[in-house]
């Protein structure tokens, strides 16, 4: 094909990127952005394979075909709240991805022209900024994969404890400066391939040694950081191959896993540093549950919320992990539809880091067809809940937890939280008074204005629908 049609296709598919991410940011237009970008991603598929000279297309095909089933049969069997494992898991293949196409270029350059006859990379700086590449896909896709193994694994709850490999922040320091080194002896003498081999055993020691010791609460910053990882390990790769679509797809990824990796650490009002070397969790042992909850936490049946609601003005919903794990999503839309009936004013507050993924809640809510408008993002709802009737609060546990705003020796404390405690009546359903993903007991279940609805959230709010119903 001709360099300048290839490039222009190139082209096309990158603005079908940016195009798909953009329609990503809305509900409505999510769907659409998606299959944008799949468009982008087919077209640079295709021009790439007619592009080269492909002598055999059985294990392209046969590769195609294995993993289209594979993909195909997770994204319809993994359940919505199993979508985070399924991100990390992803994130990894493409680190996994870009470290074979590193360590594959460096075997074939290096067999195609023996190194006496000069730099197989090229001559001078064009030579060195290849093998730098070649370095540099290999510990970044070396960390990427074995980071997110075992993000994966903590998220599937595979792994519970989070501890550090031998030396803990040094060790892992140590290891990233001798693989950096071995980078750069690559780039001096492209000979030493057991540099190379080095640099990837290094880079996947390094990524367990990153991510065992980050636990609880910290997950999903992790999450976000290895898949800018992963964008950056492919934008490599696409130096290394002389890929424009690889270097754009790729520093798509690396820039919007970024962007993520801020907002979400923002939402936590942590910096990035203390959440990849802090530990957040600690101390959570140490606070007591039972001198909180003591005597102190009163429970309601849902008819007898029923008729809280049955005078509310305003209520607002507060949903977290809980909601998604009773799939109560529809019931609550059922809830809204009868409080609206009957005059109320029903609106939702979301938490940005509700759940176990980024924008969790919307996606349900928008499933359930909840009006985008009535979600709230934080800073809108937190104002309004002192003028707010009943909070209900779905499943959700850290996200409302005044220990965060209110106790100085908490592992939460400074964490941005939903102020619902400030709602006249605070309704809580869930099955019992566990912990949520920090593992940290909530003052708010046993807050003067807090009522406990126990039981599953789906059964709970339909309970109370029916109560109302049979009310009117
Ligand atoms: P959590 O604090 O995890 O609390 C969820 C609560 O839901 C639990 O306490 C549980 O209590 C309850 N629950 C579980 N199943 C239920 C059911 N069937 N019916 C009713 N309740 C049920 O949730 P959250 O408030 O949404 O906070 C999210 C946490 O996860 C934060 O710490 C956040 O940092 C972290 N996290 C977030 C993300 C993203 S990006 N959103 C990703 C990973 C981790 P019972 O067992 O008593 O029912």
């Amino acid at each position: 094909m001709h360099p300048t049609l290839v490039n222009l296709v190139y082209l096309a598919a990158a603005v079908l990127f940016i195009l798909g991410i953009k329609g990503l940011a809305r509900p409505r237009t999510a769907v659409q952005g998606n299959l944008l970008s799949a468009v982008g991603m087919l077209l640079a598929v295709l021009v790439t394979l007619l592009d080269k000279q492909i002598v055999r297309y059985e294990y392209i095909v046969a590769g195609v075909l294995l993993g289209s089933a594979i993909g195909t049969t997770m994204a319809i069997k993994v359940r919505m709240t199993a979508m985070p494992q399924m991100v990390a898991l992803l994130n990894g293949f493409g680190g996994g991805a870009s470290l074979a196409v590193a360590l594959a270029e460096y075997v074939a350059r290096m067999g195609e022209a023996p190194a006496a006859m000069g730099n197989p990379f090229g001559p001078g700086a064009v030579g060195m900024v290849a093998l730098a590449a070649i370095g540099l896909t290999a510990l970044i896709g070396g960390v990427t994969l074995t980071g997110s193994l075992v993000a994966f694994a903590k998220l599937q709850e595979l792994l519970k404890k989070d501890r550090s490999l031998p030396g803990g922040t040094w060790a892992n320091g140590l290891v990233a400066a001798v693989a950096v080194l071995a980078v750069a002896g690559l780039v001096l003498d492209p000979n030493q391939g057991e540099l190379l081999l080095a640099v990837t055993l290094l880079a996947l020691v390094l990524g367990f040694g990153l991510v065992l010791p980050i636990g609880g609460a910290d997950m999903p910053v992790v999450i976000a950081l290895l898949n800018s990882y992963s964008g950056l390990a492919a934008a490599m790769a696409g130096f290394i191959l002389g890929n424009m679509v690889l270097i754009v797809a790729g520093s798509l990824v690396g820039t919007s896993g970024l962007i993520l990796t801020r907002i979400m650490c923002a939402a936590m009002n942590r910096s990035l540093p203390n959440v990849l070397f802090g530990k957040m969790a600690e101390g959570a042992e140490a606070i007591d549950a039972d001198a909180i909850y003591a005597g102190k936490v009163k429970s309601a049946s849902p008819e007898e919320v029923a008729m809280m609601l049955e005078t509310a003005k305003r209520v607002m919903i507060v949903p977290g992990y809980g909601m998604a794990m009773a799939q109560a999503q529809h019931a609550v839309r059922e809830l809204m539809d009868t409080l609206e009936a009957r005059g109320c004013e029903v609106l939702f507050a979301i938490h940005p880091v509700a759940g176990r993924m980024p924008g969790h809640m919307n996606v349900l809510l928008a499933e359930a067809e909840v009006p985008y408008e009535k979600l709230l993002e934080m800073e809108r709802a937190n104002p309004l809940f002192e003028e707010t009737d009943v909070a209900i609060v779905i499943g959700a546990n850290d996200v409302t937890n005044p220990m965060a705003r209110e106790d100085k020796g908490s592992p939460i404390y400074g964490m941005p939280i939903l102020n619902v405690d400030r709602a006249k009546t605070v309704v809580v359903i869930k099955r019992s008074l566990s912990p949520g993903f920090a593992g940290l007991p909530n003052p708010l279940f046993a807050r003067d204005n807090t009522y406990m609805v126990f039981g599953d959230g789906k059964k709970a709010v339909l309970d109370m629908v029916a109560a109302l119903e049979s009310a009117s």
